[in-house]
């Protein structure tokens, strides 16, 4: 889970590591290092917390010209300076991410033949092995053609031995890695953004390839023969991965969500109904839809699931990834499965998918990381091009995942003459429309309804139907950057037991944008408030009520069915972001996290 940087050229080592370490942080964040080589040695500096410390810690005028460095995301042992990457051991020192499965087994083995172990991480038996391998064979190359054979788990290593001074090494499994090519002087990294500073040409690495890099780079299967790969450009620009002045990484990524939903819609809708048919894949055979995610993409997929059943009339069922991959599943030739993932590299969604392509299912993953592993693994992709995310906290890529769906809703319905051409063609105009009414509400004011709730820790999301879904998503967010216990609940259930926990002045956030189960869920909100509730409402202008039992009151434009769930989204991630900073929280890297999940 952690980022990863490498680099081999004529600048100086340190300011290039610190650099790809800051637009990695997001990866992880717990500690922090970087090794590099000067006056003929290896120097190691290492910080738990953020990469400020390890700043702290630098010397002053040291150069390098190759080093390698870590932002962590511990899985095995504390985040403390003794487990913070990089690991020496003899003449290798590498950094790691991913986890090692069989790491116990390799440590016993090690340790009888005299290896010693400084920190309690799964990855300092990789730098021992690499040693061990080496001292019986000092050829590098079949080094590394062995240990992917022994090593079992996930991994990308950036590896430096002390017999080659002048090169990096580097493999990969299940983790990603990419390299960044520049004149004269090269990269890997766990992410583009890391390198873009420097360069925009980067090479995708596959799990079975070898790399080797000085100022030239040879990339080598697991045969060692030499292989070309094609060379991408990035194609967005490096502001992107900026924050641009604003505060945090999450609200510039919010504000982007106008530009972001245009990009996403943008191939499907340019030409209407034409176009979105040519562009979409044929659905046609398929009689029934898994959709699978995590988190975030899971919510998503509860709101693709409502307009798919309600519009197209094919059963789909939403599992949370971590679950979907051990449970007994359904299927026939007729099951397509829907993957969603912001990164493409979310562990368990891709256990998901290795799991469906098994079976010999069709599979289409919905993924904003163009080249992913999700991405190169489904029958088909969808990019949903929301642009780089760097906030741990998902919103444009979110917001892109339940346009895409809408959109395979709006398909799927009208290839199969359950909505006419007249109304999809008035969908598609509301689409085009999305992007403005987003605008106006991002630059409405949420920081006053936020002061209202932001002091207690608990509070309640309540909907029904699609409003539900959205109201699992306003939870998570609650939680996940305010530490708010939220909790979303279907609004017909808390008489089963939940009401109970309604006290006075309990917060209870009601989302109530479906206009067909409105009534019932404005009864719910009124059985809470008659109990104490604090009630803050989010609602569409369509329904005429003045709701004058709100406490708070967020109207927004109703749109349609297939557009309202990403507009009603604006006021859940606001309400979220203004919370976590009246409580003073790290918005965008809040505790615990990390963006890209790629642990099981
Ligand atoms: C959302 O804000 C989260 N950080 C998280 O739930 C995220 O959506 C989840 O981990 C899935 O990530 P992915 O989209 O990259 O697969
Ligand atoms: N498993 C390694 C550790 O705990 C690497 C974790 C990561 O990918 O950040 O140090």
């Amino acid at each position: 889970m952690c980022g990863i940087i490498g680099y081999v050229g004529n600048k100086n080592v340190i300011n290039i590591l610190i650099d790809g370490l800051k637009s990695l942080e997001y990866r992880g964040y717990d500690s922090a290092g970087i090794a590099y080589r000067t006056c003929n040695r290896i120097e190691i500096i290492k910080a738990s917390g953020k990469i400020k410390s390890l700043e702290g810690k630098l010397k002053k005028d040291v150069y390098g010209n190759i080093g390698i460095g870590h932002t962590r995301w511990a899985t095995h042992g504390k985040p403390d300076e003794k487990n913070c990457h990089p690991h020496r051991q003899g003449k290798f020192t590498i950094v790691h991410n991913g986890i090692i499965e069989n790491y116990e087994s390799l440590k016993r083995l090690l340790i009888k033949n005299g290896y010693k172990f400084k920190s309690e991480t799964d990855s300092e038996v990789i730098a021992a092995l690499l040693d061990k391998l080496y001292k019986e064979k000092p050829d590098i190359l079949k080094v590394l053609v062995q240990i992917k054979n022994l090593l079992v788990g996930s991994y990308a290593l950036g590896i430096l031995c002390d017999d080659i001074p002048n090169t990096l090494y580097a493999i990969r499994k299940d983790s990603p890695l990419i390299v960044g090519l520049s004149e004269k002087e090269n990269f890997i990294a766990s992410d583009v953004p890391a390198i873009l500073k420097y360069t925009d040409k980067y090479i995708i690495i596959k799990s079975n390839e070898i790399i080797e890099i000085n100022e030239k780079v040879n990339i080598y299967d697991d045969k060692l023969e030499k292989i070309n790969k094609e060379i991408l450009t990035f194609e967005g620009n490096i502001t992107q991965a900026e924050k641009n002045g604003y505060d945090h990484f999450m609200l510039k990524e919010i504000h982007e969500e106008p530009e972001a939903i245009k990009n996403t819609i943008k191939p499907f809708l340019k030409y209407g109904l034409d176009s979105l048919i040519e562009n979409m894949p044929i659905f046609e055979k398929y009689a029934n839809i898994i959709i699978v995610g995590c988190g975030s993409a899971y919510h998503a997929g509860l709101i693709g699931k409502n307009l798919i059943e309600k519009y197209a009339n094919i059963r789909s069922d939403v599992y949370i990834a971590s679950e979907f991959r051990h449970q007994k599943v359904f299927t026939d030739e007729n099951t397509l499965v829907i993957l969603i993932s912001q990164s493409g590299e979310t562990a368990d969604t891709l256990a998901c998918l290795r799991k469906a392509n098994e079976l010999g299912l069709d599979t289409l993953a919905i993924v904003n990381v163009i080249g992913s592993s999700l991405a190169r693994e489904a029958s088909k992709t969808i990019y949903i091009n929301a642009g780089p995310e760097i906030s741990v906290a998902t919103t444009k890529a979110y917001l892109a995942q339940i346009a895409i769906l809408s959109l395979i809703a709006l398909t799927i319905g009208n290839t199969r003459n359950l909505i006419s051409d007249k109304k999809a063609l008035e969908i598609i105009a509301s689409f085009e429309d999305v992007p403005f009414i987003l605008e106006t509400l991002i630059n409405e004011d949420y920081k006053g309804i936020a002061k209202t709730i932001y002091r207690k820790d608990n509070c309640f999301y309540i909907g029904r139907g699609v409003d539900y879904a959205i109201s699992l998503e306003g939870a998570l967010k609650l939680k996940e950057i305010a530490y708010i216990t939220s909790i979303a609940y279907p609004a017909g259930e808390l008489k089963h037991g939940t009401i109970s926990l309604i006290d006075k002045g309990t917060n209870v956030i009601a989302v109530v944008t479906d206009k067909n189960i409105a009534e019932k869920t404005i009864n719910n909100i009124k059985e809470v408030k008659a109990r104490g509730a604090f009630i803050t409402l989010i609602t569409t202008d369509k329904l005429d009520e003045d709701f004058e039992w709100a406490d708070n009151k967020i109207i927004i434009p109703n749109s349609n069915d297939f557009t309202n769930p990403i507009i009603a989204s604006i006021p859940i991630q606001l309400i979220g972001y203004e919370c976590a900073k009246l409580r003073g929280c790290d918005i965008d890297k809040p505790r615990n996290l990390a963006k890209s999940v790629t642990v099981e």
